[in-house]
């Protein structure tokens, strides 16, 4: 075993699961452009109350899950558990909203939740996240899910989307009385971490995943019974829009997300081979208020890419790679063809290795080169190359000259 390893839940990517991992964002991020979004980069380290405030003090993340310390000066930052509140902090403090009527921004980067690690659950994972800023209109929050369904199909990704409506601040506190009581006749079946919730945060109860908890919750009073007429209407909206969109989903009633700054639409994109979010989001309708800045509606989503990538089953094809071999004193006409085939886009080795025709060709194979290119004298004499197709043994002359016309 190596002297050091890497410390529990924090993973290097390499070869194979990398190779996922870029496809994956990469697909995202060019879909994230088509639909207008703008890149924003932002830090890793926020101080601790950017967090705390838009997360919400009673959630998991917050109460169990931050990676916080002190800087030097005894000032408490945390490493972002998720992008949201930074994002939220960094259209405030930029004052982005008085640039554009509104503002679509997206992130990428590494995320931090002391979690307890397990398959598609790290301390450090990746999240690209999208966040749209000053649009209160279902259409919005269509167009969003459309872009997650997008995504997903892309990728050739099956997953179920599931949404609802956590309605407002109107019609919101009607809703946490009639759970609360709910709650309370059936606070014998609930687990210990339910029954502190019951109190503090009891929309959370909802999604427990304890088996007694969701027998107790199976009929429990629904938050889309208790919407008020503007938070029914833009629900209705947004059905009817997605129907339009022919986006399949799921209305499911005691998704209520884990985070306190979601308003009227939450949604998730469940594997449906795993069992696992990999995607999630929803409007945030106050929180830019909340945080100190002008009321603005938003609403976003993330993708957890360790997970996403998981699930993809086929990469697209590599890039070929060729191997030039140089035989004798060549390497300036050697030189001369790496250049060129490089220049044409293609993926280049060079052998750095002296040995003969036999050693050299299996040196390629184990590197999985595709072509080999040999170099002698008398190529250089006749300014030509041999190219050898590594997979069908099959060899040909080319005229350097007439390289670039080829299509290799
Ligand atoms: P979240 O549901 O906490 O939402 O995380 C979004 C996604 O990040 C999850 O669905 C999952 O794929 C991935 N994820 C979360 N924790 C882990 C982990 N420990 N290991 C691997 N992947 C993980 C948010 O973070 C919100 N900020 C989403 C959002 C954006 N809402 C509005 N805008």
């Amino acid at each position: 075993m190596a002297e050091f390893q890497s410390v529990r839940g924090f993973h290097d990517l390499t070869g194979e699961e990398l190779r996922r991992f870029r496809y994956a964002s990469d697909t995202i991020k060019s879909l994230l452009k088509l639909y207008n979004f703008e890149e924003i980069i932002l830090p890793v380290i926020e101080y601790l109350e950017v967090f705390q405030r838009s997360i919400g003090e009673v959630t998991d993340i917050v109460q169990k899950e931050m990676f916080v310390f002190q800087d030097r000066k005894g000032r408490l930052l945390a490493l972002r558990p998720e992008g949201t509140a930074g994002t939220v902090r960094a259209y405030i403090q930029n004052r982005l909203y008085a640039l554009k009527p509104y503002v679509k921004l997206f992130y990428e980067g590494p995320m931090f939740r002391y979690e307890r690690p397990q398959a598609g659950r790290y301390r450090q994972f990746h999240q690209i996240g999208a966040e749209a800023f000053g649009i209160s209109s279902p259409e919005l929050d269509a167009e969003m899910i459309d872009l997650v369904y997008n995504i997903l199909t892309k990728l050739g990704i099956s997953s179920t989307i599931e949404i609802n409506s956590i309605g407002c601040r109107v019609c919101r506190p009607a809703y946490r009385k009639a759970l609360s009581e709910y709650l309370d006749q059936v606070v014998g079946h609930l687990c210990d971490v339910c029954i502190d919730r019951k109190d503090k945060n009891p929309l959370r109860v909802l999604d427990c995943k304890v088996e007694t908890c969701k027998e107790a919750v199976r009929s429990a009073p629904k938050m889309v019974d208790y919407l008020c007429e503007e938070c029914a209407a833009h629900y209705q909206s947004l059905k009817s829009y997605l129907e339009m969109l022919s986006i399949p989903y799921r209305e499911n009633y005691h998704l209520v997300r884990g985070l306190d700054y979601y308003t009227k639409t939450v949604f998730e994109a469940v594997s449906t081979e795993l069992g696992i979010t990999i995607i999630a989001g929803g409007r945030y309708d106050y929180l830019v208020e909340e945080m100190g800045g002008p009321p603005t509606p938003a609403m976003g989503f993330a993708v957890g890419v360790e997970r996403l990538s998981l699930l993809i089953k086929e990469l697209p094809p590599e890039e070929p790679l060729y191997m030039v071999i140089p035989f004798g004193n060549v390497m300036d006409y050697a030189f001369e063809v790496v250049k060129k085939l490089r220049d044409m886009g293609k993926k280049v080795e060079i052998s750095y290795k002296k040995a003969n025709l036999k050693k050299q060709l299996e040196l390629a194979n184990k590197l999985k080169v595709d072509f080999a290119v040999l170099i002698g004298e008398d190529e250089k004499r006749l300014h030509t190359i041999t190219i050898k197709d590594m997979h069908t043994g099959k060899q040909e002359i080319i005229s350097f000259p007439e390289l670039a016309h080829e299509s290799l």
